[in-house]
């Protein structure tokens, strides 16, 4: 069973105000009783500098409402890595005598590895997380949150082609031992259950990240074009996924930028504005003093 907490995922360009509006919003829900959750999955962190504090991979309490934690991605890539040899020595027994561990090492430098950690992480937060509103994400840049965001996807489209492949596999046995493959066959196979397991666990993940019950998307920006452009970016490339960007924050905003170009554009979105802050934002009670500033903040 899924837990209850919501996910709010901020992305956005590198420097657009990520991790300062993930610690406004979640000092903002922990001010409003909700109990919070704040994670940074940026493999840079930023939000010990922000709280100035320090941070790391167990979860550090602020208050009776908010908890911080950095994910230390080199520990999630490791233990990813030491599952995946796992499962090869286990299903592939008959390859040992080829040296395993160093096929293992080359796989260390396969691209596409810190997502598939970054994915474990998630999933680890997510169902240890009883008992909270909200887990709200800290993202790295676009890039690395696109892959994150579309791995389950992805991943589904592969894994139903090893399937395919696996079922073939299973059935060509049959002209090798003249020997009718039955149900049994496809039933017991240890190699076709472990895809049946890949798929239907990263089809749960798919479900919630699609659910906007469960997770919202606040994509931040700042007013100059380059934030515009890769903005756009990033909502076509989620949107051939079936994800959509639920809010939008306008981070650094100035007075007599004409915030009604970006109402237009994203329709479908509410828009909270952070104005630009004279004083740098570093320290919860400084964030604090800036919230209440604020004439309003969007629901979630
Ligand atoms: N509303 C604001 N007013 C003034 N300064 C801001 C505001 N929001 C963010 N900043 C400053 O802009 C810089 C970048 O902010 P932040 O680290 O939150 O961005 P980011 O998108 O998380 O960056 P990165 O992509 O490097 O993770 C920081 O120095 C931060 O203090
Ligand atoms: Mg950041």
């Amino acid at each position: 069973m899924d837990n209850t907490a919501k996910n709010i995922f901020f992305l956005g360009k590198g420097g657009v105000g990520k991790s300062t509006s993930s610690a406004l919003t979640a000092l903002h829900l922990a001010d409003t009783g909700k109990t919070v959750l704040l994670v940074s999955l940026d493999p840079a962190h930023n939000q010990g500098d922000i709280f100035m504090r320090k941070f790391a991979e167990k979860a550090v309490k602020i208050d009776d409402k908010l908890t911080v934690k950095e994910v230390d991605i080199d520990y999630w890539v490791k233990k990813y890595l030491s599952d995946i040899q796992f499962q090869i020595k286990r299903n592939y027994s008959y390859l040992t005598a080829f040296n395993l561990e160093n096929y293992l090492d080359i796989i260390k430098y396969s691209p596409g590895i810190e997502e598939y950690a970054m994915l474990m992480a998630y999933k680890n937060i997510r169902r240890k997380a009883n008992g909270v509103d909200y887990i709200i994400f800290d993202m790295p840049p676009t890039a690395l949150t696109l892959k994150f965001l579309t791995l389950p996807n992805l991943s589904l489209l592969w894994l139903d082609n090893l399937l395919d492949l696996r079922n073939k596999i299973i059935e060509k046995k049959e002209i090798i031992t003249k020997v009718k493959v039955g149900k049994r066959e496809f039933e017991t196979d240890k190699i076709r259950n472990k895809l049946h397991e890949q798929i239907e666990d990263y089809k749960k993940v798919k479900a919630v990240f699609e659910n906007p019950e469960k997770t919202c998307l606040n994509l931040v920006m700042n007013t100059d074009k380059l934030s515009f452009s890769e903005s756009e970016l990033i909502v076509d490339n989620l949107s051939k996924f079936n994800i959509s960007i639920k809010n939008v924050f306008l981070n650094k905003y100035l007075d007599g930028f004409d915030s009604k170009i970006i109402e237009e554009k994203y329709k479908h979105c509410a828009v909270q504005i952070f104005p630009a802050s004279e004083k740098p934002l570093l320290g919860a009670s400084v964030l604090k003093h800036y919230l209440q500033s604020l004439p309003s903040f969007i629901r979630l």
